[in-house]
């Protein structure tokens, strides 16, 4: 490996430029000790700058499934870029915006059929939970104003978000937030080493019929959870669990909220989360692969009813139905990388290439069952997650130092608090699954 001076070297980079750059998501001091630049990317490979190819272990952040530089997705926005670079979003629309609408809601259960466009998985957590407030107010239950999540639960970064999400080192750091409910998270010790969905936790459910009684559903606007828990570790709903939550806020009369922004468009191998667990949820948030990362896009999708009822209760035509959107809500780039990635998608059948695929992964990843420290393991798809045993007084060296020995093999995984995440690209081959799992396997033996 070369040292940091030679990297800089070679990327051209001075030490003032790598420290003005406050990179998200990183200890920004250890990095900058130890630069990991990555030049360029190709199918399911990065090349960094030392010219090492190393293999995309989670497609990006759960993003790139359909593999890096594809030329459709290259020359759809190269084209859209010569034909309109930008278009306001507000008042006007363009023809890509449309289309690309229509062929998100082919991808989404029968009924989720209105999108609304946003910039990320965070804007479009953000959007649901409003659309979800003021729908309520729009029929007339003011009330119904309070928010359930789940403990483990990851919706973004912004304050919505964070409120519902549950992860306690946001608490930690930035104090108050929205007032929130929180269900258990479904990780029970009996549920270790499962593979796919566990066999215990809808039980749990009598959490949020509880807390119908204690809140009472007139004042409970929406529940939120992502189907298959991802960022907190890969965490597969337990049996029954998701149909149950369905049932509950049918039966209160409370919105169900799923985020989509990893388990939409194939990493679970079906369209979505909810079509993969037959539960359909009234909101469905994306992001992330539909566009195969290459453009930044997300949406929230609603069924047809909340949407009618907000054109219904909207006063005259030509006044705003929702004061909500974003500058570059349906960035005209964004919707033509959309358009080619779902194309993609479905001319190469790659979601049931995922799910013909993943049997091997599920078996390979859990060979790794009995190895030091491995104290758990989940999967679904072509998602996958170890629990690694905390080192005393530093819970999350192990899965840190594993991710840079993978890296230093030439293979990028997560590393997320006491967790190493794998999301494979939907064109694995099942030797590259081999040598992840060996490389992986191999960093972890190697820890002191
Ligand atoms: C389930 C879920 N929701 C929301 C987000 C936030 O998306 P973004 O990082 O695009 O804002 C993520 C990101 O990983 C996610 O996994």
């Amino acid at each position: 490996m070369q040292n940091k001076k030679q990297v800089l070297e070679s990327c051209n980079l001075t030490q003032e430029q790598l420290d003005s750059h406050w990179m998200a998501y990183t200890g920004n001091r250890e990095f900058k000790k130890n630069p990991r630049i990555i030049v360029s990317a190709e199918g399911k490979y990065y090349t960094d700058a030392e010219g090492r190819k190393i293999f995309d272990g989670l497609s990006g952040l759960w993003t790139c499934g359909a593999g890096h530089s594809r030329p459709e997705i290259i020359e759809a926005v190269s084209k859209q870029m010569k034909e309109l670079d930008y278009s306001p979003s507000f008042q006007f629309g363009h023809p890509k915006s449309f289309e690309l609408a229509h062929r998100i809601t082919q991808f989404m259960p029968e009924g989720l059929n209105r999108v609304l466009y946003t910039n990320s998985g965070s804007d479009a957590v953000e959007s649901a939970l409003k659309v979800a407030r003021a729908y309520w107010r729009k029929k007339g239950h003011g009330s119904k104003t309070r928010l359930i999540g789940r403990v483990k639960g990851y919706h973004g970064v912004n304050w919505g978000g964070i409120s519902v999400g549950g992860i306690g080192a946001n608490k930690a750091i930035f104090g108050q937030m929205m007032e929130a409910d929180h269900l258990q998270h479904t990780m029970l010790p009996q549920n270790r080493f499962s593979k796919g969905m566990p066999e215990e936790g809808a039980d749990l459910l009598s959490e949020l019929e509880e807390m119908v009684i204690l809140h009472d559903a007139s004042n409970i606007a929406a529940v939120i959870v992502e189907p298959m828990a991802g960022s907190a570790g890969v965490i597969p709903p337990p049996v029954g669990y998701l149909n149950r939550l369905r049932e509950v806020c049918t039966k209160n009369n409370i919105l169900l909220i799923f985020d989509e922004v990893i388990t939409a468009f194939g990493r679970v191998g079906s369209n979505t989360g909810s079509e993969e667990f037959g539960v359909v949820p009234d909101i469905i948030t994306i992001a992330k692969q539909v566009t195969n990362g290459v453009v930044p896009l997300g949406a929230t999708i609603v069924k047809q009813e909340i949407y009618d009822t907000f054109m219904d209760a909207g006063g005259p035509e030509y006044v705003l139905e929702l004061p909500h959107g974003y500058t570059y809500s349906a960035h005209p780039l964004a919707c033509a990388a959309g358009l080619a990635t779902l194309d993609i998608l479905d001319n190469e059948q790659l979601i049931p290439r995922v799910k013909s695929m993943s049997p091997y992964f599920e078996d390979r990843l859990h060979s790794l069952k009995g190895i030091q420290y491995v104290h758990d393991i989940r999967n679904y798809g072509f998602a996958g997650a170890l629990t690694i045993e905390a080192s005393p007084g530093e819970p999350l060296l192990r899965p840190f130092q594993i991710a840079m020995k993978c890296w230093e093999k030439g293979f990028y995984v997560r590393y997320g608090g006491d967790t190493i995440q794998i999301g494979l690209p939907f064109t694995v081959e099942k030797e590259e699954i081999d040598s992840l799992i060996n490389a992986l396997g191999e960093s972890i033996n190697e820890l002191d």
